[in-house]
Order: structure tokens, then C-alpha cells, then sequence
């Protein structure tokens, strides 16, 4: 169990944090904007032993050491499922599926050194920046793709026809899936992601496992074809990537490649989505950029950290440690509140103003430390051609209804996103 350093828990200080939790984790407040309870986590209780179980940190150096910190990892087991709204069947079936997936091959994300490393490494060479810059025309024209469509239109949901099919096609072109299968593996991977939230339901559970077997068949049958025939493509890349020692084996392939989808599917979504809501919702700053695309990447990386696609990241304390003034036990949960870090005012000048000039530290959302995020240069390219196609395109963007958050707690984002265009 975590205790202080320092003495015992003030319960004063612990029920302030934990009603910050509550709300953050479980009310329409929070979920329309988590910041304020951010805001009283980092200033009231910044390294929280909360009373749900895990500590909690909100602050950018407390998060960023924790994410650096090899003796807290993620190889036994996945985010704290401890503040989600589970019920025991849930928790239960939940646990029975956990471990099933662990008999399979493992996926970088769920491995520790020096599994992590290896692994790791040997997938980085396949994943090189000078790769992804290769992209960025191709990207481009699948952007302009889906472009087409909502100018043919002049109105629609930014969701459906731009934020969540975009970053499924860019990685099933990358890995080198033909485009006539990209609506099964779109429709497969938007039931894979569920289960990345705590409170996902049995059912929910139950279409996430069997879309993860689906992908791994169909992996399977792409890695045989490429196996006999490589292309240049990502899974042939993975196929050939080797040190003089060791290679990925079959299995770690089919497990790089569902992790790709995981991973990068929803979140680059949301930067998309949570960007075009932060633009709406301050319309000085959506006309700055119109009048001036070169402030697109910084704008991206400013989306980035208002409003982080992914909000929190979880690790389990693998041997006795003692962390920002705690004593931590093996096994136990620790959560870093990557939003909260985003806004922490000893890092980012004046925390609360979306500006899209913003230029500074590095934003928190893609983590820190051995899992920083492999496809955050991917996320970043994507988000830039998605913001300049918007520009090109189309004289001017509106919202056209209702812009509800998902109940989500992990990955925030949009359900919808109605908008009008006026093509240039
Ligand atoms: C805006 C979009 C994205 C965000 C906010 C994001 C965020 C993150 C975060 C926070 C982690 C760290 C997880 C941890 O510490 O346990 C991570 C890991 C990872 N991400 Fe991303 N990600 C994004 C897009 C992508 C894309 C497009 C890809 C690739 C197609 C990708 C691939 C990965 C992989 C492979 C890892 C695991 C790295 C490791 O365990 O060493 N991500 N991402």
C-alpha cells in the first residue's frame, strides 16, 4: 500500500482529491470539462493517495518522473480499472479476458525490460521519422479523400466523414492492408478500442475481444502473403526487421499490428476532433489560423495540450519504491493525469488560453519515458494535413450542432461533430 513519506494522510487534504476524482471520473461536469477538478487535484493534492485505491499524480515533473521511473511498469496488468463505474461481473469478466490476452504474444505497451526494449527497438527501425515524413504526401491525399466528400456535402458529421475513418486508413495503408478491406478493419478496430475504456461493459468486452482475434486472422493471412511476397510496406518491414540476434517473431508481429490500430486509431480522432472543438470554441483563434496556415503545426501541438486525446496513463509498481514522497508496494496502481500535466502553470505560461502561436515546453499527452508514444510523429503529421486540407479547402468551418463528449475516460473526445463548409 502507498503511505507518505512524511507521516500519516491528512483526511481533509484526501477528501478534497477524491471528490476531485469523483467529479472528474464519474459527472457530467467533469466530463464536459475536467480542468477546474485538474485544477484543485494539482494545487490541493497534487501527489493524491486516493481512497478508490491508487495514487494519483496531476503535476508535469510528478507525472513525467513517474513515466520515467522503470520500477513502475506496465507488464502486470493494464490502466486502474479502480475509478471506473465497474460492476464485480464486469471486473470479473474483465479479469478472465486480461488473462487470456496474456497467453498471447504481447504488444510493446503491455511488456517491461527488457522484453519492452527488444521489442521495441526492433519495431522503432520499421518506424523510423524519416518513414513517416515519407507519408506525409500520401496523407495529405487521404485527407483530401475525405475532404471531398464533406465539401460535395457542404454540411456534416466531422467525426464520421473525417476524424475516425482518416487515421484507420493512414495505418492499414501503412501496413500495407489493400483498400478494399480498410471498411472490415475500420469497422473492427472501432470495437477493439472499446475495451481500452475502464468502464466498458461485458458486451462491449465481448465485441473488443472478438474484433482482437478477427485483426490477428486477418494479420495472420496478410503476414503469410507478405512473407512469400514483401512489399514495401510496414508489415514487411516487420517481417525483415532483425538485429544480428533476433527478429520479431510471427506472433509479436500480429500483436505489433493490432497494437498500431489501438493505439493510433481513436486518439489521433480525438486530436482531430478536440481540435475543431477548441477552434469553435474560440473563434479568434479559428480565424488566426485561417489567416495564417504556417501557425498549423504549433496549433496542433496547442490542441495537443488543451485538450489531451488521451487524459490519463497508468502504471503498477513492479519492486518497493519510494516516489515523490511516497513509499510504494509492489502491485501498487499509480495514474498520471496526462491532462492535468498539460495545464500545470509551472510549465505553460498562462495554462487556461487556448493560443495557437504556442510555443514552449514539450506537451504531456503522448507520455514520457520508455513508452513515449512510438506513433506520435505519425499523430502530429496526420493532425497538420488534416488542419492545412481544412484551410485549403474550405473559406470557412461552422459548427452546425450539438458537439457532445464521449463517455469516456481514458481517450476524450467527440461523439459528433456537425459542421458547415464553404469550399474556396
Ligand atoms: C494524438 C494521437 C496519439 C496520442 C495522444 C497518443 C498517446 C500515447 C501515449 C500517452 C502513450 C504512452 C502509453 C504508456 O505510457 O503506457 C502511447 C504509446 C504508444 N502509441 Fe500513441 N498516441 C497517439 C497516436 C499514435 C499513433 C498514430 C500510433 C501509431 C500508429 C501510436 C502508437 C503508439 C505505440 C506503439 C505506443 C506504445 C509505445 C511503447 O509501449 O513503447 N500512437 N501513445
Amino acid at each position: 500500500m502507498a503511505v507518505l513519506v512524511t507521516g500519516p494522510i491528512d483526511p481533509d487534504q484526501q477528501r478534497v482529491g477524491d471528490e476531485a476524482l469523483v467529479e472528474v471520473f464519474a459527472s457530467a461536469r467533469g466530463l464536459a470539462d475536467p480542468n477546474p477538478f485538474y485544477r484543485t487535484l494539482r494545487e490541493q493534492s497534487p501527489v493524491h493517495i486516493s481512497g478508490f485505491g491508487g495514487t494519483v499524480f496531476s503535476r508535469y515533473d510528478d507525472c513525467r518522473a513517474i513515466l520515467r521511473d522503470n520500477r513502475f511498469g506496465n507488464g502486470e496488468g493494464g490502466p486502474d480499472r479502480a475509478f471506473g463505474s465497474i460492476d464485480p461481473e464486469t471486473l470479473a469478466y474483465r479479469r478472465e479476458m486480461e488473462a487470456r490476452r496474456r497467453e498471447r504474444p504481447l504488444s510493446m505497451l503491455a511488456l517491461d525490460p527488457p522484453d519492452h526494449t527488444r521489442q521495441r527497438g526492433l519495431v522503432s527501425r520499421a518506424f523510423t521519422p524519416r518513414r513517416i515524413e515519407g507519408l506525409r504526401d500520401r496523407i495529405a491525399e487521404l485527407v483530401d479523400e475525405r475532404l471531398d466528400e464533406l465539401a460535395g456535402a457542404g454540411t456534416g458529421d466531422a467525426m464520421a466523414l473525417l476524424a475516425e475513418p482518416l487515421p484507420v486508413s493512414v495505418i492499414a495503408e501503412m501496413l500495407g492492408v489493400p483498400e478494399t478491406d480498410w471498411p472490415e478493419i475500420r469497422s473492427l478496430v472501432s470495437d477493439l478500442v472499446q475495451s481500452l475504456e475502464p468502464s466498458a461493459s461485458v458486451d462491449e468486452l465481448q465485441l473488443s475481444e472478438a474484433a482482437a482475434n478477427d485483426l490477428f486472422d486477418y494479420f495472420a493471412g496478410l503476414v503469410a502473403v507478405r512473407r512469400a511476397e514483401p512489399r514495401d510496406d510496414l508489415i514487411s518491414a516487420l517481417i525483415e526487421a532483425r538485429d544480428d540476434h533476433d527478429m520479431l517473431d510471427e506472433g509479436e508481429i500480429l500483436a505489433v499490428a493490432n497494437l498500431l490500430f489501438a493505439a493510433g486509431a481513436e486518439t489521433t480522432t480525438n486530436l482531430i476532433g478536440n481540435g475543431l472543438n477548441a477552434l469553435f470554441n474560440h473563434r479568434d483563434q479559428l480565424e488566426r489560423l485561417w489567416a495564417d496556415p504556417s501557425l498549423v503545426p504549433t496549433a496542433v501541438d496547442e490542441i495537443l495540450r488543451f485538450d489531451s486525446p488521451v487524459q490519463l496513463d497508468g502504471r503498477t509498481c513492479l519492486e518497493d519504491a519510494e516516489a515523490c514522497g511516497v513509499h510504494f508496494s509492489r502491485g501498487d496502481r499509480l495514474l498520471t493525469l496526462l491532462g492535468a500535466a498539460n495545464r500545470d502553470p509551472d510549465h505553460f505560461e498562462d495554462p487556461e488560453t487556448f493560443d495557437v502561436g504556442r510555443r514552449g515546453e514539450p506537451v504531456m499527452s503522448f507520455g514520457s519515458g520508455i513508452h513515449y508514444c512510438l506513433g506520435a510523429n505519425l499523430a502530429r503529421v496526420e493532425g497538420q494535413e488534416v488542419f492545412a486540407g481544412l484551410i485549403r479547402r474550405f473559406a470557412t468551418i461552422e459548427p452546425a450542432g450539438d458537439r457532445a463528449y464521449r463517455k469516456r475516460l481514458v481517450l476524450r473526445g467527440l461523439e459528433q461533430c456537425p459542421v458547415t463548409v464553404v469550399s474556396r
